[in-house]
């Protein structure tokens, strides 16, 4: 037994409780696996979707999994941000079901690394 690992599991576990962490997976309805289709098709223009991160340190798009592993982003953040316009991305017009697949992709990369 590892009690060194209570104090990180027994915060987690109160917050899932609380109800926050349901409020959290009511924003994860998208597919994860028809939101990397779609990453690659539209998203990946100009953004890392998949692996190869760290890439170039001067690209300054930020890499799927760079905004994935961002502690701030949430996906309520991400669908604001993906029905809002925007200065340097293009303003992409997307269905309710791709913001959730994508959202449901983007944040499936958080913690592989
Ligand atoms: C034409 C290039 C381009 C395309 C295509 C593009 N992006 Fe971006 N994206 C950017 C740039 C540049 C930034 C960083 C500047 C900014 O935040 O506006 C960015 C930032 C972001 C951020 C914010 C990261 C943060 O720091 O908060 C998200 C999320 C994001 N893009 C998601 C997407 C998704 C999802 C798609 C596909 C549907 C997409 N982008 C397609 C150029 C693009």
């Amino acid at each position: 037994m590892n009690y060194g690992a209570i104090p990180t599991i027994l915060p987690a576990s109160m917050f899932l409780i609380l109800g926050l962490g349901s409020a959290q997976a009511q924003e994860m309805v998208g597919d994860p696996e028809a939101g990397a289709i779609f990453a690659q098709r539209v998203c990946a223009t100009c953004h890392i979707v998949g692996g190869d991160w760290p890439a170039n340190p001067r690209n300054p798009v930020p890499a799927f999994e760079e905004i994935a592993s961002t502690p701030s982003v949430t996906p309520l953040g991400l669908r604001v941000f993906l029905n809002s316009p925007h200065r340097n991305m293009p303003n992409l017009i997307l269905s309710e079901k791709e913001v959730d697949d994508v959202i449901a992709y983007i944040m499936g990369l958080r913690g592989r690394r």
